[in-house]
C-alpha cells in the first residue's frame, strides 16, 4: 500500500481533525485505503503533518465510532473489513449533478494560497516573487516581436517542431554558455513552456508509485505543491548560509534513495542565498556517487547584485546527472512562458516526447521574439537596469529591517534574486503578524509554505515589485505588528482566496 498524502489547510474554516477525517474517508471511498490497511500511529502522522497528536486521535476516534476503522490493542488502527455503506456515502446531490470530488484522482492540487483580505487597502506586494512590471521592456519587446513576424510571417504562427522554433535551441546553447558558463551538445537542449513545465515533465518522467523526492529546505512552494500533487513523499536536506549540508544529504540519499533531488543553488527561493563553490562541487560528486539525478532550478541566476554567482552545478565536471532548468521569467518577464532544460541526450529525448504528448507545442512566435530581443542591445540595458533597481531595493529593505525589526529577529542577506527569509523571535507567529499587516495592505508569505514542518516564526519578503518609497514605511508597520503579536498569543486572520499562482 502506498501511504496516502494528506494536506491540511490551516486557514480553511472548520477544525483540522474534520479535514483529516474527511480525507481519510475520501481515501477509503477511492480505494487508496483498503480493508485491513494499517493507518500510521497517531504520533507518526501528527509529526509528519506538523499537527498535534490529539488532532489525529480525534479524527481516528470519529472514524472508529462510525465503524470505518477498527483498532486492535497493541497492533494499531486499521481500515475495517466491512465499512458501513452509510459512512462512505457523500452528502446527497441534486438530480443530474455529479459528485466530482469522488471522481478526481491523486492528491488535491494546492496552488490556491490564501492571503488575508486587505479590505481594499493599496497592496504592498512583499508576497510576490515577481519582477516589477513597470520595468518590463515592453516597447523593445514589441519591436522584436514585430520584426520577427514581419520577416517570417505565417510559418511563425504554426505549431513548433519538437525542438522549438528552428534555431532557438542553438540560440539557447550559446545563451547558456555566455550567461552561465554551461556548455552542452546540440542534442542536450529542450525548449519548454516555463520552468514549472520543466519540473512537471521531470516528475512525470521519473516518478513511480512509492518513490520519494528530496529537496533542500527551505524550498520553492511551487515545486513542493507539484511534488505533492504526484502523491509522493517529500524529504528534505537542511541548508545553512553556505548551501546544502552535504553530510546530511549523504545520509538522506543513502537512507531514502530518492528518485531525484531538487535544488536551487543560486539565489534560492525563499532565502536568496547561494551555495558556495565547495558545496556545489561536493553535491555534484555525491549525487554522481549515488546516481541520483539532480534538478538544478536556475531561475534567477542572472539577477546578481555583487559579483557573478558561483558556477552552476551543470557547468561543473561530473555533472552529467544534473538536469538544468533555465527561464527568462525573473530577469525579463514571466508572461513569455519560455524555459529550457539542459540535460543528457536520453533525458532530453524522453522529456521532449512527453512534452509533445502533453501540449503539442510551445509558441514559436514568442521564442523567436525572445531570441531576437535577447540578442540585442535592449536586453543588455534591461539586465543592467533591473540589477541596479533591485540592488537598491534590497539595500533599502536590509537597512529597514536592521532599524525596525525587534531584537531577536534575523534574516538572510541575498547577493541576488528578489527575496529573503526573516526569522522572528520565538513566539511571533508569522500568520498572526500577517493578519495585523494585511489591513494596511502589507502582504508577505508565511515561511511555513517553504518548509516541510511548521516553521511558524519565519516569513519571506520579496522586494522585486515593492516601490522604494514603500519599503521603509511598510517594514515599520511589519515590525510594529511583530511587537503586537509578541505581546499576546497568536490569532489567525480572516482568509480570502488568491487566484494568482504562489511563486
Ligand atoms: C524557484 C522557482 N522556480 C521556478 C519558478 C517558475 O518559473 P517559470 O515562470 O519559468 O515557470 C519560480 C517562480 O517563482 C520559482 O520561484
Amino acid at each position: 500500500m502506498t501511504e496516502p498524502i494528506y494536506h491540511l489547510d490551516r486557514q480553511a474554516s472548520g477544525p483540522l481533525y474534520v479535514q483529516l477525517k474527511e480525507q481519510i474517508l475520501h481515501q477509503v471511498r477511492l480505494g487508496g485505503l483498503r480493508a485491513g490497511d494499517r493507518l500510521p500511529p497517531t504520533r507518526d502522522l501528527a509529526r509528519r503533518l506538523g499537527i498535534n497528536r490529539g488532532t489525529v486521535s480525534a479524527a481516528y476516534d470519529e472514524l472508529l465510532d462510525e465503524g470505518v476503522l477498527r483498532s486492535h490493542v497493541g497492533r494499531g488502527t486499521f481500515v475495517a473489513s466491512e465499512v458501513p455503506q452509510g459512512a462512505l456515502r457523500t452528502p446527497a446531490v441534486a438530480d443530474g449533478a455529479i459528485r466530482w470530488a469522488d471522481h478526481f484522482a491523486g492528491a488535491e492540487p494546492a496552488t490556491r494560497r490564501r492571503f488575508p483580505d486587505t479590505g481594499g487597502a493599496r497592496v504592498i506586494p512583499f508576497h510576490r516573487n515577481v519582477p516589477d512590471e513597470t520595468l518590463f521592456p515592453s516597447e523593445a519587446f514589441r519591436v522584436a516581436l514585430d520584426s520577427v513576424l514581419r520577416e517570417e510571417g505565417g510559418p511563425l504562427l504554426g505549431y513548433a517542431p519538437a525542438e522549438g522554433y528552428p534555431g532557438f535551441a542553438e540560440f539557447l546553447r550559446s545563451y547558456a554558455a555566455e550567461t552561465r558558463g554551461i556548455e552542452v551538445d546540440p542534442g542536450e537542449v529542450l525548449v519548454v513552456n516555463g520552468s514549472q513545465q520543466a519540473l512537471d515533465l521531470i516528475c512525470r518522467t521519473f516518478l513511480r508509485p512509492g518513490d520519494t523526492v528530496a529537496v533542500e529546505e527551505p524550498t520553492y512552494t511551487g515545486a513542493l505543491d507539484l511534488f505533492r500533487s504526484f502523491d509522493v513523499p517529500v524529504v528534505a536536506v537542511p541548508t545553512d548560509a553556505q548551501g546544502i549540508l552535504v553530510d546530511e544529504a549523504e545520509t538522506l540519499l543513502a537512507r531514502e534513495r530518492p528518485r531525484f533531488l531538487y535544488v536551487m543553488p543560486t539565489y534560492q527561493n525563499p532565502t536568496g542565498r547561494s551555495w558556495s563553490p565547495l558545496r556545489r562541487k561536493a553535491l555534484v560528486s555525491l549525487a554522481a556517487r549515488f546516481e541520483v539525478p539532480v534538478g538544478e532550478d536556475d531561475f534567477d541566476g542572472e539577477l546578481f547584485y555583487e559579483e557573478h554567482p558561483p558556477a552552476p552545478l551543470k557547468s561543473l565536471p561530473g555533472s552529467r546527472g544534473v538536469i538544468y532548468i533555465g527561464t527568462p521569467s525573473k530577469t525579463l518577464f514571466p508572461g513569455l512562458r519560455i524555459g529550457w532544460i539542459l540535460a543528457d541526450a536520453p533525458v532530453v529525448d524522453r522529456l521532449s516526447r512527453l512534452k509533445q504528448v502533453a501540449d503539442l507545442s510551445g509558441s514559436q512566435l514568442l521564442q523567436a521574439a525572445f531570441a531576437r530581443f535577447a540578442a540585442g542591445e535592449a536586453s543588455v540595458e534591461h539586465k543592467l537596469r533591473v540589477r541596479e533597481v533591485y540592488r537598491a531595493r534590497r539595500d533599502h529593505l536590509l537597512a529597514a529591517l536592521e532599524t525596525h525589526l525587534p531584537r531577536g529577529s534575523s534574516w538572510t542577506r541575498p547577493d541576488g534574486g528578489m527575496s529573503l527569509l526573516v526569522t522572528l523571535p520565538a513566539g511571533a507567529d508569522a500568520e498572526a503578524v500577517l493578519a495585523e499587516t494585511a489591513p494596511r495592505g502589507i502582504l508577505f508569505t508565511p515561511g511555513r509554505w517553504f518548509f516541510l514542518g511548521n516553521e511558524s516564526h519565519r516569513l519571506r519578503l520579496c522586494f522585486g515589485s515593492v516601490a522604494d518609497s514603500d519599503i521603509e514605511p511598510a517594514v515599520r508597520v511589519l515590525s510594529d505588528a511583530v511587537r503586537t503579536v509578541l505581546g499576546r498569543s497568536p490569532r489567525p486572520g480572516p482568509a480570502a482566496e488568491s487566484a494568482l499562482p504562489s511563486v
